[in-house]
């Protein structure tokens, strides 16, 4: 038996295959074609978000809505350093300069009250942060949200991870002035690779948009007065991603199951931490990350692979990686301590319970004899 960490789930009644199998037929496999825009309506509709833009990926997402708000070089913008590349890589895209602040042992998310004493002794003001909410783990929305609107700072949502988590009863992706999803092949729901930016900012879309087309002026010939990307979403990854967001509930349902399973078969065991959750926070649960303190996570991964389970170590915070090393950080120990202690366990939403408390059991086995 093999135990990924997180493969795509197509659905039983195969309607990615349909729904690709009709786009081909009309012959609407690039950029033009219905599923596009039924894809970017069925994410507004879970979010409630007033508008969304599909693009080929969520890194791409974020670029966009840099540039969309204007951030550009020189600026200075936070980030969580308690998160993957692509949300910090657009930063540099634009030429602003990244700022690393660490997480909480709470939420493993930004941490609010390094972000206020941060703010307080800054006298050049971050124009925006970037804000992760790690393996659809919401981050602590009320502090961070009064905090960066205390400060002037614009919030920009990295859900990647993080579709259908909500906070308050609020969907994350939400909160700011714009929010990003990624549909990668790991995802909670794929399309294959995409991304989609949200927002309620009807000029921010259109500007995404422009700069998603290559900066194509409205003319009937092609007139270029700026710079773009050609980062539109094509309709038959459309056509994947909206097959997968008629089943997002039972999706996230299933994953948070996964959660609840292991939750149990640890229950007692000193030795293994699941990830905390906010009280007001609902996680789609994307992945199960849990940190160990009596072995080396590398070590336990390498055991566990060799039993056909796949184990990922939890993401090495931005401020240590080394093409950030000049990088401006604001850091309390919080990431790289999780980072030294986590993995993700298989998280598949195909997933049975007894599998999961198979897998569960297979690392009770390993931790009994190493420890
Ligand atoms: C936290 C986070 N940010 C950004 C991204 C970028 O998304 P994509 O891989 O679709 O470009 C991902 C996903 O891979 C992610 O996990």
């Amino acid at each position: 038996m093999k135990y990924n960490l997180s493969i795509p789930h197509l659905s039983d009644d195969k309607r990615e295959l349909k729904y690709i199998a009709e786009a081909m037929e009309n012959r609407n496999i690039g950029s033009v074609g219905k599923y596009i825009p039924e894809f970017e309506y069925a994410v507004r509709k879970l979010t409630g978000a007033k508008y969304a833009l599909a693009v080929i990926n969520g890194t791409s997402a974020l670029h966009l809505a840099l540039l969309a708000v204007g951030i550009g070089k020189g600026d200075d913008v936070l980030a969580s350093t308690f998160t993957y590349i692509g949300s910090a890589a657009p930063i540099a895209y634009v030429g602003a300069n990244p700022v690393f602040i660490d997480s909480e042992e709470s939420t493993w998310n930004l941490d609010p009250n390094l972000l206020e004493d941060f703010l307080k002794a800054r006298s050049k003001r971050p124009k925006a942060l970037i804000l992760t909410h790690i393996y659809g783990q919401p981050a602590n929305m009320d502090d961070i949200i009064m905090v960066c609107g205390r400060f002037g700072v614009m919030v920009i949502e990295d859900s990647a991870e993080a579709i259908g988590a909500s906070y308050n009863e609020r969907q994350c992706g939400t909160f700011g002035t714009a929010g990003i999803f990624s549909f990668a092949g790991n995802k909670l729901l794929t399309s294959g690779g995409g991304g989609i930016l949200v927002t309620d900012d009807k000029h921010l879309i259109e500007t995404a948009s422009y700069y998603a087309s290559n900066a194509r002026e409205p003319m009937m010939h092609h007139e270029h007065n700026s710079i773009g990307y050609n980062y539109r979403m094509s309709n038959l990854h459309a056509a994947v991603g909206l097959a997968q967001m008629e089943l997002a509930n039972e999706r996230i349902a299933a994953r948070r199951r996964i959660f609840a399973e292991y939750e149990k078969a640890f229950a007692g065991d000193g030795r293994i931490k699941l990830m905390p959750q906010h009280s007001k926070a609902r996680g789609n649960r994307w992945l199960t990350a849990a940190l160990f303190d009596s072995i080396e996570p590398k070590k336990l991964m390498v055991k566990l692979a060799n039993q056909g389970i796949e184990t990922r170590p939890l993401w090495k915070p931005m401020h240590t990686q080394p093409v950030f090393a000049d990088s401006e950080k604001y850091v309390n120990g919080v990431s790289e301590r999780l980072f030294g202690m986590g993995l993700c366990l298989p998280s598949s939403s195909q997933m049975t319970d007894e599998q999961v408390r198979a897998v569960a059991a297979e690392i009770i086995g390993v931790l009994d004899i190493t420890g």
